[in-house]
C-alpha cells in the first residue's frame, strides 16, 4: 500500500465512456467524471437507472476501457500496469455484481465459483477448499452448500456467494454494484450489515452503487450523485443530506418514503418532470435542465461545472452559482 495516507486509493480523472450506437451517434454513458476514494471509506454512487453507475464501476475494474480519462489505483494508471502489477490489481480490486442471478456461472458448484480465484492465484486444492468453507461461513452459509449449484439458492444467498467470491482473494477495494437491489427488504439489511462488518474487520474500501439514497445514507461516508452520465453533486453524507443543493438530489431525497406520517406531510415531495432524456448525443447544457422546475435560459445553453460550495461539497448547478 502507498505510504502517503493523503493520496487517494482510487482517483477517477475526467473519465468518459462513450458507446458508438450509430454512424453519428454516441451514447455518453459516462461523461467527464472525476472523483477520489480514500482508503477505508465507503463512497456511495447514486442516480436513476441508466445514469452510468455500472459503466463507471466497470471502467474502474478494467471491464471497460474508458474512451478518455484515467483511473489511478494506488498511484498507478490501471491501463499502464506491468503483467505482475495487473495480476495484483485483479486481486486487490473486486466487484460484486448487480444481478446475483446472471453473475454466477450456473454450471459451476459453489465450491468452484468461490474457489476459482484462489486456484488462479496458485493455491493448492485442499487449502483452497478449506478457505472456501471459511469464506462461506463468513457470509452466513456453510460447507453443505459447497457442492450445490447457484439455481438451488435464494437471491439473498446467491448475493452472499458473490460476496464470498469477491472476498476470496483478499481484496482491498470492492465495487458493490447495487448488491441489495434484487433482494427482499427483509434480506437487504442483513447483507448491508454484513458488508459493514466485513469492512471493519478487513479494512476494506467500498464504492457502493445504489438507486436509493436511503440505503446509501446508512453505509456511506461520502455520496456522489450522478445524472445522465455526469456528476451533479458530491459531499460528505451528513452534509449532502442536511444541506442539499442540487435540485436533482433534492428530488431524489424527497422520493424516500418517510415512516413518520407527520413528517411525511411536512416534507413537500419534489416531483421531477418527464422521463430521463436519451444519453445519445446529449446537448452541451445542463443535462437536468429539461426536467428541472427552476431551469433558466442559461441552464439550456451552458453546461454547469462542479464547484465547491462548502468544504468538500461540490455541485454543478447554475442556480447555485447565482445565489
Ligand atoms: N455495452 C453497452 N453498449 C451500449 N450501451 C450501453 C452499454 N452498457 C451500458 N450502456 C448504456 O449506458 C447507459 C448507462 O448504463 P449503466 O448500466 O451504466 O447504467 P446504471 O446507472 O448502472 O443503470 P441501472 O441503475 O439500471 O443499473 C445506459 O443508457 C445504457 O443503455
Ligand atoms: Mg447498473
Amino acid at each position: 500500500m502507498n505510504s502517503n495516507e493523503k493520496q487517494p486509493l482510487v482517483q477517477v480523472k475526467d473519465v468518459c465512456k462513450y458507446f458508438h450506437v450509430g454512424k453519428h451517434a454516441d451514447l455518453k454513458a459516462v461523461d467527464h467524471v472525476s472523483f477520489d476514494i480514500y482508503k477505508g471509506e465507503t463512497v456511495g454512487l447514486v442516480g436513476e437507472s441508466g445514469c452510468g453507475k455500472s459503466t463507471m464501476g466497470r471502467c474502474m475494474i478494467r471491464l471497460y476501457e474508458p474512451t478518455s480519462g484515467e483511473v489511478i489505483y494506488d498511484g498507478k494508471d490501471i491501463t499502464k500496469l506491468s503483467k505482475a502489477e495487473q495480476k495484483e490489481f485483479c486481486q486487490k480490486v473486486q466487484m460484486i455484481f448487480q444481478n446475483p442471478y446472471a453473475s454466477l456461472n450456473s454450471r459451476m458448484t459453489v465450491k468452484e465459483i468461490v474457489g476459482e480465484g484462489l486456484k488462479e492465484h496458485g493455491m493448492p486444492s485442499k487449502e483452497a477448499d478449506e478457505k472456501v468453507q471459511q469464506l462461506l461461513e463468513t457470509v452466513g452459509l456453510n460447507k453443505d452448500h459447497m457442492s450445490r449449484f447457484p439455481h438451488e439458492f435464494s437471491g439473498g444467498q446467491r448475493q452472499r456467494i458473490g460476496i464470498a467470491r469477491a472476498l476470496s482473494v483478499n481484496p482491498d477495494f470492492i465495487i458493490c454494484d447495487e448488491p441489495i437491489s434484487a433482494l427482499d427488504v427483509s434480506v437487504q439489511a442483513q447483507v448491508i450489515n454484513m458488508l459493514k462488518e466485513l469492512q471493519e474487520e478487513r479494512g476494506l474500501t467500498y464504492l457502493f452503487i445504489a438507486h436509493d439514497l436511503s440505503v446509501v445514507k446508512y453505509i456511506s461516508d461520502r455520496v456522489i450523485v450522478m445524472y445522465l452520465g455526469t456528476v451533479v453533486e458530491t459531499a460528505e453524507t451528513e452534509e449532502l443530506y442536511s444541506n442539499t443543493l442540487h435540485p436533482y438530489t433534492k428530488a431524489l431525497l424527497s422520493a424516500i418514503p418517510e415512516a413518520d406520517p407527520d413528517k411525511a406531510k411536512a416534507n413537500k415531495r419534489i416531483q421531477i418532470k418527464g422521463e430521463i432524456p436519451s444519453p445519445i448525443n446529449p446537448k452541451n447544457c445542463c443535462r437536468f435542465a429539461e426536467r428541472c422546475q427552476y431551469a433558466t435560459d442559461r441552464c439550456f445553453n451552458e453546461m454547469p461545472k462542479l464547484r465547491e460550495m462548502a468544504p468538500g461539497h461540490m455541485v454543478a448547478c447554475h442556480l447555485c452559482d447565482e445565489q
